[in-house]
């Protein structure tokens, strides 16, 4: 049997919107790869691709090294940047006003074959992973890792940054509280996730919510209104309603804050919370109501201890795979141990809440609406 060439040298890029974590795996895949050990008998040349898919297209790199990655942990973002704009194999080229389309997945396989990468290490979401995979069909060694603070991808069981923006919305709820308390008010707090509510629902919880709305259950505004007036007549004159961005009237849509023409990512969802807390002041004689979006400071900050340590066992994991030779896959936690799942399983469904989930049914036990 021929000789298998050693591995030398591999790339990582990171994809999708940013989120904590990230430079946590960044420095748990280069740290073992640098240095000769078990591991790694040859120390590795590790290149990280800027700006995600659009490094590997123009050949833009920063080498990766102990230096530039052993203070890089509790770093939030992604010292590599990232993007959910770029598609090698649909990229947009051109201006606003004239834009053009190209397929430049070949100056990616050119840029890779160039730097002579023995494998490829992608963190991304649904949307990177897809793109992964066209890569893996191609030929190029891939080994992927999950990320999302979204949490709804359906083949692992948690991905980092989701613990970080539950406590980032539930450290808003908590502060949104007081005021909604002092006031007599029905605050309105907008959370992250347009087809997944895990991080309205656990946030929710965690922040003591009196109702929670998400994407998967649409809801009625009348049964949140009779919530209002319940706990009014119980002397509560404040409610806290945690919903995500995604989250919908039955019958009715999204609410969408602007499509961005030609974009591969077009639908920017928000204004739900605003919708709501106006149709509760409209429809509830009495009541003021205020609304807060978290917006993007959900994604921001330092990762959790938890996160930290899950997205260390992932890029540890993944540069043991790519030492196996074990490509075409995504790192995973399923059932409290981390290992692979083939690609082409990652992007077929997402991961939603189901009415039977168990957080779902402690919330209901509580007397805590769902608007339905
Ligand atoms: O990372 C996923 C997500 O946080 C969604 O919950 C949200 O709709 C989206 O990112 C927003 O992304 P952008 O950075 O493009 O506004």
């Amino acid at each position: 049997m021929a000789k298998q060439k050693p591995i030398k040298r591999i790339g990582i890029l990171t994809g999708g919107g940013d989120c904590p974590g990230l430079n946590a795996v960044i420095r748990a895949v280069t740290l073992p790869a640098v240095t000769k050990s078990d591991v790694s008998p040859h120390a590795l040349e590790v290149y990280g691709f800027i700006d995600s898919y659009a490094g590997l297209v123009y050949g833009r790199f920063l080498k990766l090294d102990r230096d530039n990655t052993e203070d890089i942990l509790t770093q939030g973002g992604t010292i590599l940047h990232a993007s959910n704009k770029d598609n090698p194999f649909a990229m947009m080229l051109g201006s606003k006003a004239n834009n053009q389309i190209r397929d430049l997945s070949n100056s990616a396989i050119e840029t890779y074959q160039q730097l002579d990468l023995d494998a490829l290490v992608v963190i991304g979401g649904d949307g990177t992973m897809a793109i992964a995979h066209r890569f893996a069909e191609r030929g190029m060694n891939i080994v992927g890792v999950p990320k999302t603070i979204d949490n709804d991808l359906s083949s692992t069981d948690v991905t980092f940054g989701f613990d970080t923006a539950v406590n980032t919305a539930t450290e808003a709820i908590d502060k949104i509280q007081t005021t909604a308390f002092s006031h007599h008010r029905i605050m309105v707090v907008e959370i992250m996730g347009r087809y997944a509510g895990w991080l309205t629902l656990h946030a929710g919880m965690a922040g003591g919510a009196d109702v929670i709305l998400l994407p998967e259950f649409p809801f009625s505004i009348d049964k949140i209104c009779e919530t209002i007036i319940a706990r009014r007549q119980r002397g509560r004159c404040y409610s806290i309603i945690a919903v995500g961005e995604g989250a919908k009237p039955k019958g009715g849509k999204m609410v969408v804050a602007k499509t961005v023409k030609g974009s591969h990512d077009p639908i920017r969802l928000g204004g739900i919370g605003k919708f709501l807390s106006d149709q509760i002041e409209e429809r509830v004689e009495g009541v003021e109501s205020r609304v807060t979006v978290l917006g993007h400071v959900q994604r921001g900050g330092s990762p959790t201890p938890h996160d930290r340590n899950l997205s260390t066992l992932f890029g540890v994991a993944a540069i043991d795979f790519v030492m196996k030779r074990k490509f075409g896959g995504m790192v995973c936690m399923k059932n409290g141990q981390v290992s692979s799942v083939p690609l082409e399983q990652v992007t077929s469904e997402l991961k939603l809440v189901k009415e039977d989930d168990p957080m779902v049914k402690a919330a209901i036990s509580l007397g805590i609406s769902f608007g339905i």
